[in-house]
C-alpha cells in the first residue's frame, strides 16, 4: 500500500494498518479533548510528513470552526482565518464529509481566504472530516510549503484517521460529560451531608434551649411538691407515691434527651473540639455496655474548621456506633493522630469482626449506609479511609486526611482538652 508524502523522503513506508493501529495505540489512555487532538495531529503530520496542520471543530450552535489545536502556522493566520460550515475548504469538507486532497492550494479556486494561504506560503494540503456515527465534528488540515500529488490510498488512509479521530472526540467529550455528572452529583450528596450537619445543629440547639430546660423545670417543681407534701405529713400517700414516679420518669427523659443531643451535635465538638466530644460520646455508648475503650492522641492537637471537625466526628460516631451495635467486643480503642501533614484515624475493637467483602453497597435493610457515608465524608476531605476485618478477629476502621492550611484555624491552635 503505497502512500505520497508532503515533503519527499525515501524511507519505507508503513501500510495503513500499522499507521492506523500507532495511531489507536497513541491515544489510548487519553481522555483530555485537547491532548487527543495533539497526538492526533501530530501523529497524521509525522506519516505525511508535514509541519503544518491544524484541527478544528464545529460549534454546533453557531456552526462555526475554531482552531483547538495547530502546528506551524503563523499567529496571524489563526486570528484571522474565521470558517463557517460550508465556506472555503475547509468549511466545505466540515458540511460535506467529504475529503479535499490538494497538489496546490494556492491556485485552487475555492480558498475563502486567499490573502492567507498566500502569506503562509502554503500549497500541498489535505482537508479530511473527523466524522462520528454520520456526523461530522471538525476536521484535520495538514499542509506543505512544497505543492505535491496524492494518490487514493492516502486519501483512504486520510478518511481513516479521520474517522479514529472522530471516534476519539466523541469519546472524550462523553467522558467529560460523565466526569461533569458525577461532579456536580457529588457536590450534591456534600451539600446534603452539610444541610443534614447545619439542620441536626438547629434540633440540638431547640432540644437543648427549650425541651432540655423545660424538663428541669419539671424535676425541680416536681421535687418542690414532694417536699411539700413530704412537710405536710402526707409522706406515705400514694399520692406523692405518684410524684415521686413521675419525678424519675422525668428525670430519665431528660436524660434521654440528653443523650439525644450529643448524638445530634455535641455541644463540646463546638466549644472544646474533637477530643473532648469523641471522649464524651465514647463514653455514653460504650461504658453502659460495660466495654472498656480507650481514646488516645498522638501529635499536637489542633482545632480544624467546624465543618472538618464535624466529617471526623461523624466517622468517628459511625465506627463507635457500629462497635456499640454489631461488634460484642470487649475491648475497642480510638486514636486519633495528628501528625504534620495528615490527621489520622485508627478505631480497633476485638469483637466477633464480619466478612467486608460481604458489604459492597448500601443493602435494602439500610445495612452499609454507615459505612457508605463514613467513606463518603472522608472522601469529601481529599482523604482515604477503609475497614478491614474477619469473622473471628476484630476491626479495624481507619481514616487518613491531608492537612493543608487552608483547614485549620490559623490563630486558634490550642489544645481541645
Ligand atoms: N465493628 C464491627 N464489628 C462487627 N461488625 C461490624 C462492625 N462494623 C460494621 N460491621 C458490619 O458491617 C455492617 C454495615 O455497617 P453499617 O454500614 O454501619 O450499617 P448498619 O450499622 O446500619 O448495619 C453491619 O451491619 C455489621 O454487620
Ligand atoms: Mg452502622
Amino acid at each position: 500500500m503505497g502512500r505520497s508524502k508532503l515533503n519527499s523522503k525515501t524511507e519505507r513506508e508503513p501500510s495503513e494498518l500499522l499507521v492506523l493501529s500507532r495511531i489507536s495505540a497513541a491515544l489510548s489512555g487519553l481522555w483530555d479533548l485537547d491532548a487527543i487532538l495533539g497526538v492526533g495531529l501530530d501523529n497524521t503530520l509525522d506519516i505525511m510528513n508535514g509541519t503544518i496542520g491544524e484541527v478544528l471543530l464545529i460549534d454546533e450552535d453557531t456552526g462555526e470552526l475554531s482552531h483547538v489545536v495547530h502546528r506551524g502556522l503563523s499567529k496571524e493566520f489563526l486570528e484571522k482565518v474565521r470558517v463557517n460550515v460550508g465556506e472555503g475548504i475547509t468549511g466545505s469538507v466540515a458540511g460535506s464529509g467529504k475529503a479535499i486532497l490538494l497538489e496546490d492550494i494556492s491556485s485552487d479556486p475555492r480558498v475563502a481566504h486567499r490573502d492567507m494561504v498566500t502569506s503562509e506560503g502554503l500549497k500541498a494540503y489535505i482537508c479530511v472530516p473527523l466524522r462520528a456515527r454520520d456526523r461530522v465534528l471538525g476536521v484535520l488540515n495538514v499542509a506543505s510549503r512544497v505543492p505535491r500529488k496524492f494518490t487514493t490510498s492516502d486519501m483512504h488512509l486520510l478518511y481513516a484517521i479521520g474517522d479514529q479521530l472522530g471516534i476519539a472526540i466523541e469519546h472524550a467529550r462523553l467522558y467529560e460529560r460523565l466526569r461533569k455528572a458525577r461532579e456536580r452529583l457529588r457536590k450534591l450528596a456534600q451539600q446534603n451531608l452539610e444541610a443534614e450537619e447545619e439542620e441536626r445543629r438547629r434540633i440540638a440547639r431547640e432540644l437543648h434551649d427549650e425541651t432540655s430546660q423545660s424538663l428541669s423545670g419539671i424535676a425541680l417543681q416536681l421535687q418542690a411538691l414532694i417536699e411539700m407534701a413530704e412537710i405536710s405529713g402526707k409522706e406515705n400517700t400514694e399520692y406523692v407515691a405518684g410524684l415521686k414516679k413521675v419525678q424519675a420518669l422525668t428525670v430519665q427523659v431528660h436524660k434521654e434527651v440528653s443523650r439525644l443531643i450529643s448524638n445530634l451535635r455535641p455541644a463540646l465538638l463546638d466549644t472544646l473540639g474533637l477530643v473532648p466530644a469523641v471522649r464524651q460520646y465514647a463514653e455514653t455508648i460504650l461504658q453502659p455496655l460495660e466495654m472498656e475503650f480507650s481514646v488516645e492522641t498522638k501529635g499536637a492537637e489542633t482545632r480544624f474548621t467546624p465543618e472538618v471537625e464535624a466529617a471526623f466526628f461523624r466517622f468517628i460516631q459511625g465506627a463507635v456506633g457500629n462497635i456499640a451495635q454489631h461488634s460484642k467486643a470487649k475491648k475497642a480503642t480510638i486514636m486519633l493522630e495528628y501528625r504534620p501533614q495528615e490527621f489520622a484515624i485508627t478505631i480497633t475493637d476485638d469483637g466477633q469482626g464480619f466478612d467486608v467483602s460481604e458489604i459492597t453497597d448500601v443493602e435494602e435493610s439500610g445495612r452499609g449506609r454507615g459505612l457508605f457515608s463514613m467513606r463518603e465524608r472522608i472522601g469529601f476531605l481529599g482523604g482515604t479511609s477503609g475497614i478491614e476485618s474477619e469473622t473471628g478477629k476484630g476491626t479495624i476502621v481507619w481514616a487518613r486526611v491531608p492537612i493543608g492550611q487552608e483547614f485549620e484555624y490559623a490563630e486558634d491552635k490550642s489544645s481541645g482538652s
